[in-house]
């Protein structure tokens, strides 16, 4: 079995192909290393000791990408390929756009060209919006605050109405909640460009001495310390999650949505501690102010993911932080 990954040798897409690969499946990797190096493909081949298969295309051009239908037999589909900060899709939409929504259609047409019906999607805790009540349930009510976002829930939707039309698709959303973490090689990790949005590489690039000190962003939310909580998953969790729901397509499900999620919440405060504890490194940080659009808290009921796809996620804080620590740790240029 052959699984075409877009945007493969991203953050969670390079995790996933390892676990695919090491699942027994083939991996064909399209991306435009917008986000990624070329690197991380001999990572991933180090790593698994097995081959991939690699194109550089851009996901939007559509004569460039049938050549890979024409070229291999595929069975499924991981469409990782995405750009993914939302500060930068409120400056920038239309690229944001034009980059996830175009990808989107195009690698769709193409499938169903190929009559390559298994499709998964990259989606996010972010359509749940400012939900009110935790934990999150996938039945809960869908609303985006930013572009980015808002790409997210208009392939949702596109996917249910092209489901709706044909159910002879399988189709797998999966909404991811905030993954951290990097493979236990400490081969392959996250690698933000310049100063990291994100809590955990910003941590790790303190605790390296390439920053001064975490800004954690408000202590007056309604949470156990009044800082932002959030349901932090490791990214090998996340990428096995991704096995278990290709094995999902298989029984011919139609169109299922899971969380990916851990289901336990942990503040800014807490993150910052358990690293210290795991790294040995003490994080300096300081109070400021809010960050527009955060919300107090977000985390995952993951009940639906562990019951229908016999999937949970199994590593702990500890794990996340250990392992995120390694990664950065080892490679303090990154994939430089
Ligand atoms: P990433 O930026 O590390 O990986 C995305 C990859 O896609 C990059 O390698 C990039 O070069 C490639 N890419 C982007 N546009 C492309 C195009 N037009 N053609 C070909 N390749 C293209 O991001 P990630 O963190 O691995 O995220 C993967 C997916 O998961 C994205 O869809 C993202 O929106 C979603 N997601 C991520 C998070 C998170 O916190 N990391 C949370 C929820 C959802
Ligand atoms: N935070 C800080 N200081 C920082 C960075 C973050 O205090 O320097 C806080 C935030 O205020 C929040 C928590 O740390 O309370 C986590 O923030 P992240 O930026 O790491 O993650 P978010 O939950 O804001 O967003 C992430 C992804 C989104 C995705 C969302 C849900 O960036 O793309 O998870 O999946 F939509």
């Amino acid at each position: 079995m052959a699984v075409l990954i877009s945007g493969g040798l991203g953050y969670i897409g390079s995790h996933t192909s390892i676990e695919i690969l090491e699942a027994g499946m083939d991996v064909i990797i399209v991306d435009n290393l917008f986000n990624s190096k070329e690197l991380v493909k001999d990572r991933i081949e180090q790593i698994t000791k097995k081959k991939v298969t690699y194109y550089n295309i851009d996901e939007t051009d559509e004569e460039s990408l049938e050549v890979v239908f024409k070229e291999n037999k595929i069975d499924s589909v991981i469409h990782f390929a995405a750009l993914k900060a939302v500060g930068e899709s409120v400056e920038k939409p239309l690229e944001y756009y034009y980059n996830n929504l175009i990808s989107t259609l195009v690698i769709l047409k193409l499938m169903k060209k190929y009559d390559v019906k298994d499709f998964i999607f990259s989606s996010s805790a972010t359509v749940y919006g400012n939900a009110e009540v935790m934990p999150i349930k996938e039945d809960f009510s869908l609303s985006v605050t930013n572009p980015y976002g808002r790409t997210k829930l208009i392939i949702e939707d596109m996917l249910r109405d092209i489901y709706y039309a044909d159910n002879t698709w399988n189709i797998g959303i999966l909404r991811y909640f905030n993954p951290v973490g990097a493979h236990i090689s400490g081969l392959i990790g996250e690698e933000p460009n310049g100063i990291p949005n994100n809590l955990m590489p910003y941590i790790t690039k303190v605790a390296i001495g390439e920053l001064k000190e975490v800004s954690v962003f408000g202590n007056d939310y309604d949470t156990v310390d009044g800082t932002g909580v959030r349901d932090y998953i490791h990214v090998v969790d996340l990428a096995k999650g991704h096995v278990k729901a290709l094995q999902k397509l298989a029984s011919k499900p139609g169109l299922v949505t899971y969380n990916l999620g851990t289901g336990k919440g942990y503040s800014v405060i807490e993150l910052i501690n358990a690293f210290s504890k795991a790294s040995g490194k003490d994080i300096p940080y300081k109070i400021v102010g809010r960050r527009a659009g955060d919300v107090a808290s977000c985390y995952a009921d993951p009940t639906k993911a562990n019951v229908e796809l016999s999937w949970k996620a199994e590593k702990d804080i500890n794990d996340m932080c250990k392992d995120s620590w390694r990664w950065q740790n080892s490679n303090p240029d990154g994939y430089k």
